[in-house]
């Protein structure tokens, strides 16, 4: 239990470290990585070279200690990392690290202002903070090994089928080495692939949405190549698997984990707009509900430049054609002479108010999104302002969760 006063110094603390915010995350990291150089192996080198780690972490841990005499507001937030965490493979003997090494950061930065008593105040909130994230993954990790055909920790599956979805993306089908039973997913959730790749001193942990529907012998997953010629230095797992993967090779995952899944239990329609590589965990919610849901509808929109990277196009146009609840509709953003010759999209350039209410009939829908951070924030934003209550609008992000907001 902290006392009412460590309460108070933390609170009227938060502001003054969010303002540092930055400077003391960027100093936690590089004492981090200098004091354990092995969890290099854990995060994510391009995250943390943008930055966008030091933001999510700082924005977490000032959100918690904000509410720090009433951590159960947050619960959902703690949710969404311990997902993430229990799929990277942290640990309780993680914590204390972390713990040490923020501190330390915060004095570093703040240099006296960084009072013993402000100090003290901070590792007694962190040790509450920690706790919670701790017994909320420690019921995930229980979940995912004591589940059927789960397991914890990494676990060797072998590329079984390698496909080509289109120019960027390519499916990779994995089945577990040992012949075994898998574990059973929600459509939307993730596994983390943890490559080993020839020439790299780390190994690199990457999640990537199941783009199936569950049910089946294998996970699929697809990948965007992140190599275009003007993108540098190229990115590093999904390049490897393009180009150094093949069916016979054996790849690392953890068991399925996240919270954007798709909700089976209500009855309204549901509308999924994909944007780009971002169609991965909706393509198994539209694949779920065609193959467990016939009576609910389905509106399926997909976002891509044009058909070179259109992806499973043939599969949504079956799936319309054969099933009366699924309705698909196509923007492309920059269509080639071709498309426009051939007519094979619905809508040039994005996604946006005027179109979505011509071709659905009301707001009263469950909405779900996923694809690059600009297209989430103009589909939330046009969601918002046609007045979809926030609890219908469900999103995930490729990378640390931001904010949707301008
Ligand atoms: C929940 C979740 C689900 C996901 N699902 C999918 C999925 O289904 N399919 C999919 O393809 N991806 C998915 N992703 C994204 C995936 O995890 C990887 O982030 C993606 O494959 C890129 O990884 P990489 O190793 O190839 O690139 P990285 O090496 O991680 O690089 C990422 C980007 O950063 C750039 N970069 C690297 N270093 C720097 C630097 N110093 N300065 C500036 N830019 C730099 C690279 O050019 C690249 O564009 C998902 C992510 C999450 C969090
Ligand atoms: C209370 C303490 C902690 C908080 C508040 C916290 C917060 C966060 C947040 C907000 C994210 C981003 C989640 C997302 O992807 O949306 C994250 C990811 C992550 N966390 Fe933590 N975390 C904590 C402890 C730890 C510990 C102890 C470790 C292990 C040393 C760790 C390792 C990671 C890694 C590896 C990622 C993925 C980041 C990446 O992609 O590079 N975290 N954490």
């Amino acid at each position: 239990m902290l006392s009412p006063k460590t309460i108070e110094v933390v609170k009227s603390t938060v502001p003054v470290l969010e303002t540092h915010g930055r400077a003391i995350t960027t100093r936690f990291y590089e004492r981090l990585f200098a004091q354990h150089p092995e969890l290099l192996n854990i995060f994510n080198h391009a995250n943390q070279k943008q930055g966008r780690q030091q933001t999510a972490l700082a924005n977490a841990v000032y959100a918690a200690a904000a509410h720090i005499d009433n951590l159960g507001a947050i619960i959902p937030v703690v949710e969404q990392i311990g997902h993430k965490h229990r799929s990277l493979g942290i640990k309780p003997e993680h914590y204390p690290i972390v713990g040490e090494n923020l501190l330390a950061a915060i004095k570093d930065v703040l240099g006296d202002a960084a009072t013993d008593e402000i100090i003290q105040a901070w590792a007694e909130a962190y040790g509450v903070i920690a706790d919670a994230f701790i017994s909320i993954e420690a019921g995930m990790y229980q979940q995912a090994r004591e589940q059927r055909g789960g397991w914890e920790g990494w676990r060797r599956f072998t590329v079984a089928k390698k496909v080509k979805e289109s120019d960027v993306i390519t499916s990779f089908y994995l089945v577990p080495e040992d012949g075994s039973q898998i574990a059973d997913y929600l459509p939307g959730q993730y596994i983390t692939v943890k490559a080993e790749i020839p020439g790299e001193q780390n190994t690199h942990l990457r999640q990537y949405s199941l783009s199936d529907s569950p049910g089946k012998a294998y996970y699929r997953i697809s990948v965007k190549r992140e190599d275009a010629l003007d993108q540098r230095p190229k990115g590093v797992v999904s390049s490897y698997l393009h180009a150094q993967v093949n069916e016979g090779d054996v790849l690392e995952i953890s068991a399925p984990a996240g919270d954007f899944v798709l909700d089976t239990a209500g009855d309204l329609p549901v509308v999924l707009l994909a944007g780009g590589v971002g169609l991965t965990p909706l393509m198994s919610m539209l694949n779920t509900l065609v193959e467990r849901f016939p009576n609910r509808k389905v509106t399926f929109i997909q976002a891509a430049t044009g058909s070179s990277t259109h992806a499973m196009k043939e599969h949504v146009a079956q799936l319309a054609e054969n099933h009366s609840q699924v309705t698909s509709y196509t923007c492309y953003s920059e269509p080639s002479a071709e498309d426009r010759l051939a007519g094979n999209f619905d809508k040039e350039g994005f996604v946006d108010l005027a179109w979505l209410k011509s071709i659905l009939s009301s707001n009263e829908a469950d909405f779900y999104f996923c694809g690059p951070v600009p297209f989430m924030r103009e589909v939330n934003r046009t969601l918002k302002d046609w007045g979809v209550p926030a609890q219908r609008i469900h999103f995930e992000f490729f990378g640390p969760a931001g904010s949707l907001e301008d």
